[in-house]
């Protein structure tokens, strides 16, 4: 399973990159609208430290034809762009018209919570599908288990959409989502340095540089 990071933010992106764990972005209107930069620049930034991985960034337009003409607008900003289409009669029309055009432009389907939204987005062309694991958690739903049957009916039907395991709220998901074989997961930066953490390793750090320090302190490595 492949990992996103879940932010708009430069100096996050930037730290979770150089860890060497990062292979894309997912951003959102609301992340989007917790950073100062103006618009195009931060696009542009994030697209700048990911290596060429897919950036993620959402169109705001609720009507097919809006939707297409903002992702033609975001997909000039870098070759990396990948579209954020909402779920919706609307959106899928959007996916369709982006798909067949000369520019081909890649689409992510956000903000689905069924295994049928999963199958239409698939069919009308998404090269990621997102459902938001932890908003059905909130609703008392089972959002890793929608992952995991929307992985298995990917299979059965042979579809190629790469399934983004999104909303994730904590490090449990993470592991749950992988075991569940989701193609990726898309991670908050707190999440992130959570999964890095464990109180044995600082305890097992703590104890080694205790036991050097009683008989090699004037040494270094
Ligand atoms: C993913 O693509 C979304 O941006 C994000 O995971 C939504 O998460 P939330 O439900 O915590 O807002």
């Amino acid at each position: 399973m492949e990992f996103f990071l879940d932010s708009a933010n430069l100096k996050e992106i930037e730290e979770a990159s150089s860890w060497g764990v990062i292979g894309g972005v997912t951003t959102n209107p609301s992340l989007m609208s917790k950073e100062k930069e103006p618009f195009n620049e931060l696009v542009k930034g994030i697209c700048s430290l990911v290596e060429g991985g897919p950036v993620s960034v959402e169109v705001l337009s609720t009507e097919a034809g809006g939707m297409v003409e903002e992702a033609r607008r975001l997909a000039a900003i870098a070759p990396n762009i990948v579209v954020k289409i909402p779920m919706g009669g609307e959106g899928l029309k959007a996916v369709y018209e982006l798909g067949r055009g000369e520019d081909k432009v890649r689409c992510n389907v956000t903000l689905v919570f069924s295994v049928n939204q999963a199958l239409l987005a698939a069919r009308a062309g998404a090269a990621y599908i997102s459902p938001f694991i932890g908003r059905v958690d909130d609703i008392g739903w089972d959002g890793v288990g929608l992952v995991e049957e929307m992985v298995d009916v990917f299979e059965v039907q042979g579809l190629e959409s790469r399934i983004i395991a999104a909303s994730i709220r904590h490090p449990r998901h993470v592991h749950e989502v992988a075991a569940a074989g989701a193609h990726i997961a898309t991670v908050p930066f707190s999440v992130l340095q959570q999964m890095a953490v464990h109180p044995l390793t600082d305890r097992g750090i703590e104890k080694f540089l205790a036991d050097w320090g009683k008989s090699r302190s004037s040494e270094s490595i």
